[in-house]
């Protein structure tokens, strides 16, 4: 052959790998709204920079009609480029290529770019549009997924891992995005493990494929995903900005960008949003976004479990992780989600030597018999296990309350807070004036001639001695009562005296966190 004809001959492969599964099946993708997967790679990098590799991976099925089926690509896009200037890697199912399922070859190109980004320590993006395991392939197409679950364990916390949903993605494949770090999914594209069909059989329930597992079922109530977007472009730029606020790997650290905010910005807004009335509600994302750089708050998880808050800012330039009760959704207590919610987002930012900022104003834990039987001590003991096993930089910050078990597990000092600052409408107490005065006064409130009023008394004297942050400074638990307005300033300085801590921890092979 001559050299021309093997040039063509080239050509002529790579043409039709970059053809996937033929015009017909991408204009059916593109008329139910989705991209192709070369479409998806091609938005999400910088231009120019995807470097495809394994092109011509071919199956080696042959049962049920595969040996005579071609699969260009093998029905996943595979490589590596540039986000922001900084290496990631890829891949992309491919749907029009045998509906992205996922056979023997198909999972070995994923476990390839798996492997180069844990080398090369970068952040790995996998998008998934696949209709599962390859069911001619039989156990070759599951002993895939069960190499690519092994890799995803083994690069936690090594370097960043991003799941993207943006087709199906049914039965045991969800669980490389379970556990991966974040779950992105757009409208219309969805999870589960069993679809409405086999539960109409099996359980008798009848619920559609988006109730069950569409994109806003697990951004708002199985919190199985971490950001909802209405279309793909949207999503793109969701997964740019994440990106952009952590490191590579756990051996960098993220990226500064400074946009000139001076730290010293004060903001009178702080010094007046908590309301007097200890029972009135605030918007604990407005204290975030006052004190962030550019007021930018990128909220993690912002529709599940509402009464917690995480996410990143920008400090001077520099990634943080906030953590932080909202007092606007069940008063900013703890329950079961939110415990679940906050200790994942604390362990992916220790994980990845990324400081952590905690707001607190929280009642407590929240009572009652379904958050008790449902669990709350082994959830709630994830955020304690969480906070103290963290050795980055920890900041925290009490606006309002601060009582009893909560108050220790939104990172109080003796959990390993560095820094605790104090607003002076602070309460730092065992409970709440009110249930403390039916407590430890009951029997002179009883005794009292007119009780009501004897209470009232009580509660004020509970109210004066410990609804303040000085008992906690007398102790030495705060270490600044400063004015409201000047959180920024404080706090940039506070992380600055910080940047290079070290903290040992005891050498184990590892700590066993309450699941
Ligand atoms: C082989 C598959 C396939 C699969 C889809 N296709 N899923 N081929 N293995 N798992 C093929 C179809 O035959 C079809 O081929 C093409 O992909 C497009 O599929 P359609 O059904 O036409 O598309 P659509 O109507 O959009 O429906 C998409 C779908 C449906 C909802 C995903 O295809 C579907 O239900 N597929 C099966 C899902 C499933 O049960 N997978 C196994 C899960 S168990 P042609 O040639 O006609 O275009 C699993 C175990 C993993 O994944 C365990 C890991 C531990």
């Amino acid at each position: 052959m001559s050299r021309e004809a093997k040039l063509e001959k080239l050509a002529g492969k790579r043409e039709e790998v970059l053809l996937g599964g033929g015009k017909k099946r991408i204009a059916k993708q593109h008329e139910s709204g989705k991209m192709t997967a070369r479409e998806r790679i091609d938005e999400l990098l910088d231009q120019g920079s995807f470097v495809e590799l394994d092109q011509f991976v071919t199956h080696r099925g042959t049962e049920f009609g595969m040996a005579g089926t071609v699969a260009p690509g093998e029905g996943v896009v595979t490589g590596y480029g540039a986000i922001d200037g900084r290496l990631v890697y890829v891949f992309s199912q491919d749907f029009t290529v045998l509906g992205g399922s996922l056979g023997e070859m198909h999972a070995a190109k994923i476990c390839k770019v798996m492997d180069l980004a844990v080398k090369a320590g970068a952040p790995v993006v996998g998008i998934n549009d696949s209709g599962g395991a390859r069911i001619q392939e039989g156990v070759d197409a599951l002993n895939g997924y069960g190499e690519i679950f092994k890799r995803n364990t083994l690069a936690s916390g090594v370097v960043p891992q991003l799941s993207v949903i943006m087709g199906p993605c049914a039965g045991g494949a969800v669980y490389s995005p379970a556990l991966t770090d974040f779950v992105f999914m757009v409208d219309k594209s969805n999870m589960f493990i069993t679809g409405p069909e086999v539960i109409k059989a099996v359980t008798g329930e009848i619920v559609s494929a988006e109730n069950l597992g569409g994109a806003m079922a697990h951004n708002r109530t199985s919190g199985n995903a971490h950001f909802f977007a209405k279309d793909e472009h949207e999503c793109i730029a969701q997964i740019r900005r994440l990106l952009s606020f952590l490191p590579s790997n756990n051996l960098e650290s993220a990226p500064a960008r400074n946009i000139g905010d001076p730290a010293e910005r004060a903001d009178a807004l702080l010094s007046t949003i908590v309301p007097d009335n200890p029972n009135q509600a605030y918007d604990m994302k407005s204290v975030i976004t006052a004190i962030a750089d550019g007021q930018d708050f990128f909220e993690v998880q912002p529709y599940y479990a509402l009464n917690i808050l995480t996410g990143f800012i920008r400090l001077n330039g520099m990634s943080v992780g906030v953590i932080a009760n909202q007092p606007k959704s069940l008063a900013g207590c703890l329950d079961i989600n939110a415990s679940d919610k906050a200790s994942r987002f604390i362990r992916f930012c220790d994980a990845f030597g990324i400081p952590l900022l905690t707001f607190v104003d929280t009642p407590g834990y929240l009572p009652g018999v379904a958050q008790e039987h449902g669990g709350i001590i082994r959830h709630g003991a994830k955020l304690l296990y969480a906070y103290s096993e963290a050795n980055v930089p920890k900041l925290s910050v009490i606006t309002r309350k601060a009582y009893g078990g909560a108050y220790l597990a939104m990172c109080a000092q003796s959990l390993g807070a560095d820094m605790t600052i104090a607003w002076p409408t602070a309460q730092i107490a065992v409970m709440g004036a009110q249930g403390a005065a039916n407590i430890v006064f009951r029997k002179e409130i009883g005794e009292a001639a007119d009780p009501q009023a004897k209470r009232k008394e009580k509660i004020d004297e509970y109210d004066d001695k410990f609804a303040n942050p000085y008992c906690a400074a007398a102790r030495g638990f705060v270490e600044q009562v400063i004015e409201p307005e000047q959180t920024r300033f404080y706090l940039i300085k506070a992380l600055d005296s910080l940047l290079s801590k070290k903290e040992a921890r005891p050498g184990k092979k590892h700590g066993n966190v309450p699941l």
